[in-house]
């Protein structure tokens, strides 16, 4: 059985088939358009998941949308008319898509694809993130926590997820616009002078260089009673842009005013404070404290009713709100479940491997083990004939990068093709322990915003010099955002403070992990200002070549621990294909790049 999901027109639409209760692919379109967040039909993504199914429209047997466009089209209408005459211009900008293209996606669908509009059907946004959430899980029975920014009205619901059920998830509780924990932290995002529904994480980073101090007046405007979340109308406006999302009252308790987007921040992860600034910055980074604290105690307290009412003793997390990594930590650690499941991109793209699930659940069509036990569900790494092409590059036609390298800027490069796994993982591990900053493509690309070793830069995390390149010369991203670690499974006890056994969500970046005392130092470049990172802990089982990688570094330098973060340059989505990797390669600053069984090393003469 083919079932096709799409998730689209709102942030990071996507594709994913399910074939035989199995995802055998899953995309997001900007992975494809190089649009980060692409919000438009995801035809490429379409069409890559058809092609790695082996299958053609006429082949599927259902087609299925992460979300309810009428029911959708409801809120919007009635939130435009409710400010109008204020929302007059966000009516005139809304209108047209939602006109001509939004609210037609049966007749969209199968007139793109070819396919009887018949086999075209629609699930609730919350179904969809919970759906993804639980059959993924492995879990027989499972609560199922879903917090987001909103999908029709829901932006919160609490659900049973069971395998002996023919609904598969059942939604119990909800919460309503504009009662919205993702939101609020998007209207702080913004207040804090980030881009809200792509930076929150700048604001996770932030938080770490505060104190809660505003945590009361949060807890105020915040309020979590029998299972409804609710926030307080004359604190949040979600009809405005960045600068007004937190009412100007709200803002005058704070005694703040909002920030310019993309102002910098005087802080940095291996500094503290760094310039004349930082003591209003400070002020600033103690409003991101106290909304990660509120945020972490309103999750805490949501699960805990979840879990009263389902009885369940594991949870299933999804929704944007599950990528903040901080919360999901203090959930693991603090509350009632014995196992906590978070999908590899529990946010909007996930919606669409959850539509095409729980379709296939209801068809009988579900695998209990394995319905996606892995993120690596992208685009392949496969280029042909890489060797001929190489051979007629002339690097030094390609342009510099943009921080250039001081001296006689000449770019000299070699390869080596390395069809021997053990040379390869030698000769890139040697890389790595040499003090050089590589990039590894590998197989098939992840989906969701992690990069677990299949599409990474990766370095030595002892060295912060390292670090600070990445940060500065590759990423040119605020010098306050961490790094994430990657390290074998076998390590991961004498670096990490892990609770009871490994997380799944530590196996994915899904949560942060304190550094032990003693390891810190050597982890160094990976490690943020309040002691923690995010890892990949990794075994061989979850991706085998990369923790080989892992394994040969630790040869060379005791510690099977790397400085991991994606590949891609700022701005863009994480290179998916391996000819967009020699693009970046020759346009940034990374020494070596390790593309399948090809080794390249840049320098400058
Ligand atoms: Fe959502």
């Amino acid at each position: 059985m083919n079932i096709l999901g799409i998730s689209a027109h709102f942030h990071d639409s996507s594709a994913a088939l399910c074939q035989d209760g199995v995802i055998v692919a899953a995309i997001a379109e900007d992975r494809l358009t190089h649009v980060k967040h692409d919000a438009s039909f995801p035809l490429f993504a379409i069409d890559f998941c058809l092609e790695q199914g082996g299958v053609e429209p006429s082949e599927l047997d259902a087609v299925v949308f992460y979300e309810e466009p009428h029911v959708k089209f409801g809120r919007v209408l009635t939130l435009l008319l409710a400010n109008f005459p204020r929302s007059a211009m966000h009516f005139a900008r809304a209108m047209g898509p939602w006109l001509t293209t939004h609210l037609w996606m049966k007749t969209i669908i199968a007139n793109r694809l070819g396919v009887d509009p018949g086999i075209v059907s629609f699930v609730p946004h919350h179904v969809s993130h919970a759906s993804q959430a639980f059959l993924s899980s492995g879990f027989e029975e499972a609560a199922v926590l879903t917090l987001d920014g909103v999908g029709e009205w829901t932006t919160m619901s609490i659900g049973r997820g069971s395998l002996n059920e023919a609904e598969g998830v059942e939604l119990l509780e909800t919460s309503e616009y504009p009662n919205s924990l993702g939101l609020a932290f998007a209207a702080v995002t913004g207040f804090l002078g980030f881009k809200p529904n792509d930076q929150e994480c700048s604001t996770m980073a932030l938080a770490a260089f505060g104190e809660p101090k505003y945590l009361e007046r949060f807890r105020e405007v915040m309020t979590v009673a029998d299972g409804k979340l609710r926030l307080d109308r004359d604190a949040f406006n979600f009809m405005g842009d960045h600068s007004s999302a937190l009412s100007p009252a709200f803002a005058k308790d704070l005694g703040l005013i909002p920030r310019a987007l993309d102002a910098p921040y005087g802080f940095d992860i291996f500094a503290d404070c760094v310039d004349a600034g930082c003591a209003t910055d400070r002020a600033y980074a103690n409003v991101a404290a106290s909304l990660q604290a509120r945020t972490n105690e309103i999750v805490l307290e949501l699960s805990q009713h979840a879990q009263a009412v389902t009885g369940a003793d594991r949870l299933c997390v999804a929704g944007g709100v599950a990528y903040n990594s901080v919360s999901i930590a203090h959930l693991i650690r603090y509350g009632p479940f014995r196992e906590v499941y978070v999908p590899p991109d529990p946010g909007d793209a996930g919606g669409a491997v959850g539509a095409a699930l729980i379709q296939a659940h209801r068809a009988g069509a579900i695998a209990n083990k394995g319905a996606m036990q892995h993120p690596y569900l992208g685009a392949g790494s496969q280029i042909v004939n890489l060797g001929a092409v190489l051979d007629k590059l002339d690097l030094n036609e390609v342009p510099p990068p943009p921080v250039e390298p001081p001296g006689d800027y000449r770019v000299e490069a070699s390869w080596q093709h390395l069809p021997d796994e053990a040379d390869l993982i030698e000769q890139t591990a040697e890389e790595l322990a040499s003090g050089k900053i590589v990039g590894w493509v590998q197989g098939r690309s992840e989906f969701g915003p992690r990069a677990l070793g299949n599409r990474s830069i990766l370095a030595d995390p002892s060295d912060v010099d390292l670090a600070r390149r990445i940060s500065r010369h590759i990423k040119l991203r605020q010098p306050h955002r961490p790094f994430a670690l990657s390290i074998a499974e076998e390590d991961a006890a004498y670096v990490l403070d892990l609770p009871d056994g490994i997380p799944q969500p530590a196996r994915w970046m899904q949560m942060v992990v304190p550094v032990l005392p003693d390891a810190r130092e050597r982890v160094r470049g990976a490690l943020h200002v309040d002691g923690t990172t995010r890892p990949q802990v990794c075994g061989k089982s979850d991706n085998g070549l990369f923790h080989a990688l892992l394994s040969g570094f630790r040869q060379k330098t005791g510690l099977s621990a790397l400085l991991n973060t994606s590949l891609n340059l700022t701005g863009l989505p994480l290179c998916a294909s391996a000819p967009e990797a020699l693009v970046m390669f020759w346009s940034c600053d990374i020494d070596t790049l390790v593309i399948n069984d090809w080794i390249l090393r840049k320098g400058t003469a």
